[in-house]
């Protein structure tokens, strides 16, 4: 945990992360009850801010202290360290779950629990491809998902929206392939 801790908190010193939400939180977080949001894998914490300014109570993990303590303390954030290879998240407790950049593939059946009836859920990270396999930042491919991997995780949950994408990244104007899923649980 340790090492992860300090490799995260230099990565966000150094590199700081985009400051927008995603794209894909903004265009359906109207589809989840104003209520408890928990963001998975926070970060500098731009989902976080998002969900809460439109009215949402955020729980935020990270394993990175840097990103957490930039947190700590803001209204109706609750930023806690944790560490998600081992974290569990409490069942049936979340309206919305957010999960953007970060794969971490034991959490997919913590995530279902989590939710709430009719709770949503919201994912985007990258696939494994060519074009990405170039990018250093992402060279472990166990980080990585493989084509159709995200929506073949989420069946028992009901599919919204889904897509596989090429994007540029913001920082090098790098092409990036992405899985967006958005699903809900009935
Ligand atoms: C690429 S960033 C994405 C941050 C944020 N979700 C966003 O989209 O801006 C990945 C995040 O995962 C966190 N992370 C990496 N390994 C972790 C672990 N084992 N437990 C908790 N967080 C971890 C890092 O600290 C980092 O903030």
């Amino acid at each position: 945990m340790q090492d992860d801790a300090l490799k995260w908190n230099t990565r966000h010193k150094e590199n700081p992360p985009p400051t927008q939400p995603l794209e894909l939180l903004k265009t359906h977080i109207h589809k989840a009850k104003v209520g408890k949001a928990l963001d998975i894998a926070c970060g500098m914490g731009r989902n976080s801010r998002f969900m809460r300014e439109c009215g949402f109570c955020v729980d935020s993990v990270d394993i990175s202290t840097y990103a957490i303590s930039a947190l700590q303390g803001e209204h109706n954030i609750n930023a806690q360290c944790v560490d998600l290879d081992t974290f569990k998240i409490p069942k049936q407790s979340y309206d919305l779950i957010c999960k953007s950049y970060f794969l971490e593939r034991r959490l997919f059946p913590y995530m279902v629990e989590g939710l709430k009836k009719d709770g949503i859920l919201i994912f985007e990270t990258f696939i494994q491809s060519p074009v990405e396999s170039q990018n250093a930042f992402t060279s472990d491919s166990s980080h990585l998902l493989r084509k159709n991997e995200l929506l073949r995780a989420f069946l028992d949950l009901e599919i919204l929206f889904y897509e596989e994408t090429l994007i540029t990244r913001e920082k090098d104007s790098s092409l990036a392939l992405v899985a967006r899923l958005v699903a809900q649980k009935r």
